[in-house]
């Protein structure tokens, strides 16, 4: 069972760039790879650092506190000092919306339905 909920629209989240949503409680980091959007818990692993205010290089936010990086496709943390991987979540785009699975927490695949 999935529950898609609209959580921004794409012209909200350009290329290169982040958005930092709120779903069900929870701060969820929107990013588009050059036209392929991911969805990623917006926190830090390592002491609860904001990504929505680090940087993108490539597939990798890192963290503004102390530069721990994750790959937003996998979640999985790929530079110190973050271990843990963050939470990802699947992302479709129907028509202009951009949805996310909030019952999926790790898994992600994107859906792209136009119209
Ligand atoms: S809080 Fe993110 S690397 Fe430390």
């Amino acid at each position: 069972m999935t529950d898609y909920v609209t959580v921004a629209q794409i012209q909200e989240v350009p290329s290169g760039q982040t958005r930092q949503v709120e779903v069900d409680g929870k701060s969820v980091l929107l990013v588009n790879l050059d036209g392929d959007y991911f969805a990623i818990d917006a926190t830090c692993t390592h002491r609860g650092g904001p990504l929505a205010e680090g940087e993108i290089n490539g597939e990798v936010v890192t963290c503004p506190w102390h530069r721990g990086g994750f790959n937003v496709r996998t979640g999985e943390a790929v530079a110190l000092p973050t271990t843990t991987p963050v939470g990802t979540y699947p992302v479709r785009v129907t028509g202009s919306a951009l949805e996310i699975d909030t019952t999926w927490a790790n898994r992600r695949t994107v859906d792209r339905r136009q119209g």
